[in-house]
């Protein structure tokens, strides 16, 4: 073991992907300057058309952010008061956000304890009149224009049950994949399965630009021409304006810097897989973990073996290519003692993060809508016990250790 010499680690380390590329990052830069097409200049098309092809998708659209890739396709689907969206409670409010911009209403289901993406029996539960919360929203059905399950920390949601009861109820999904670039389900990438994928290239993103940046897949080509024209204004042509829109446009100079990224989000993935692989092994070698049945109640008969224990995140069983692709945007452990995990932690200068400590359905801005915290108690739970450890390509194998030393320090003294 040779750990001495680790003092700290940072949760993400994006200077050193940039030394790895900055060559060709800037050659990418300079080029978009010298021809000074600012906006819309041929590097969008390109980046467009090799997202397209990444995500096995017919049509890929830049836009201005991942936020407004959720805005822009809600908008193509003519979304707003009098409409409910179905979504989950935990994830970045984006995903809500969108929705009540347009004067829609957001309906929070509950997550999976394991997984921790939406659970396709909640929004059963919900669409056939089942689900308690259904009685406080005196919802009919019908009136669910779309359902938006987001692939958290990198991981696909249980997409067939959920496209099952949308062809079921004929409402639209959106599936939120900012987190989820690359990842699959069943040999289906992120963000071809829904009506829409919604990515997002905020910097800290598997593939991130350095600034703002999104866009939206679908197979749908009116709604991918009906989202081009959205985003200029709904201008078609220039200065002819037959519906609303707004100014979403992905910058040349962001879609120059992904189209490099893009070459190697492959290989970084694939070593976001191995550095989560190697966590497990590591917390198993320091009998850190606990027992696998702790993932079905942990807040509650589970409790107390989560106190000074961990469980990582569950890796999904079979081939990549048959049953998944976890492309670990984060690596989050959760325990019963996360804030003790979490003081330990910043006393040893390592990078940290809890996504999410309030679950929309317990944020200010939503409690109009009525909302207990007991109305998504698998949210609310993993809202007081997950915490998202360092992960990215270049994490070595001596830092991974000197952060799992410190857990163990934190709840083992
Ligand atoms: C799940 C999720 N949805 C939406 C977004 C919004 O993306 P952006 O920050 O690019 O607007 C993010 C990321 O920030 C996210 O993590």
């Amino acid at each position: 073991m040779t750990t001495q010499t680790i003092d700290s680690v940072p949760l993400l380390d994006l200077d050193a992907q940039y030394r790895n590329i900055q060559q060709e990052v800037k050659q990418a830069v300079t080029d978009v300057m010298e021809s000074q097409q600012f906006i819309m200049g041929p590097e969008v098309q390109e980046l467009e058309d090799q997202v397209a092809d990444y995500c096995e998708s017919p049509h890929a659209i830049g836009c201005a952010s991942g936020s407004d890739a959720l805005l822009l396709s809600l908008m193509a689907i003519d979304t707003g008061p009098g409409d409910y969206v179905l979504t989950t409670p935990y994830t970045f409010f984006a995903t809500a956000g969108a929705i009540a911009r347009l004067g829609a209403t957001p309906v929070f289901l509950d997550i999976d304890p394991v997984t921790y993406n939406i659970d396709p029996e909640e929004v059963r539960m919900f669409l056939e009149g089942k689900h308690p919360i259904c009685s406080k929203f005196e919802a009919d059905p019908s009136d669910v224009k779309a359902l938006i399950p987001v692939h958290l920390y990198g991981q696909v949601a249980d997409m067939d049950p959920l496209m099952e009861l949308a062809d079921e109820y004929d409402f639209y999904v959106i599936e939120d994949a900012a987190q989820a670039i690359g990842a699959e389900y069943k040999g289906r990438r992120a963000g071809s399965i829904g009506d829409f994928g919604c990515f997002s290239f905020f910097p800290s993103k598997n593939l991130g630009g350095y600034g703002d940046g999104g866009m939206i897949t679908t197979s749908n080509d009116e709604l991918a021409e009906k989202l081009r024209v959205l985003r200029v204004h709904g201008s078609k042509p220039k200065y002819h304006h037959k519906i609303v829109g707004v100014n979403s446009r992905l910058d040349t100079i962001q879609a120059a810097i992904l189209k490099v990224k893009l070459q190697y989000l492959d290989e970084w993935s694939d070593r976001r897989r191995e550095k989560a692989q190697r966590y497990r092994q590591l917390f198993e070698e320091a009998e850190l973990l606990a027992p696998t049945d702790a993932r079905k109640n942990p807040c509650g008969e589970h409790e107390q073996a989560l106190r000074d224990h961990i469980l990582p995140p569950k890796e999904v069983e079979g081939s990549p290519e048959q049953d998944g692709r976890h492309v670990y945007h984060q690596f989050v452990i959760r325990s019963a003692s996360r804030d003790l995990i979490q003081n330990q932690l910043k006393e040893a200068n390592v990078g940290h993060s809890i996504y999410y400590p309030v679950p929309l359905h317990e944020q200010e801005c939503f409690g109009h809508l009525g909302y207990e915290a007991g109305d998504c108690p698998a949210s609310h739970c993993a809202s007081i016990q997950t915490l998202a450890l360092p992960i990215f390509p270049e994490l070595t194998d001596d830092q991974q250790q000197y952060v799992v030393e410190q857990v163990k320090k934190s709840i083992r003294g």
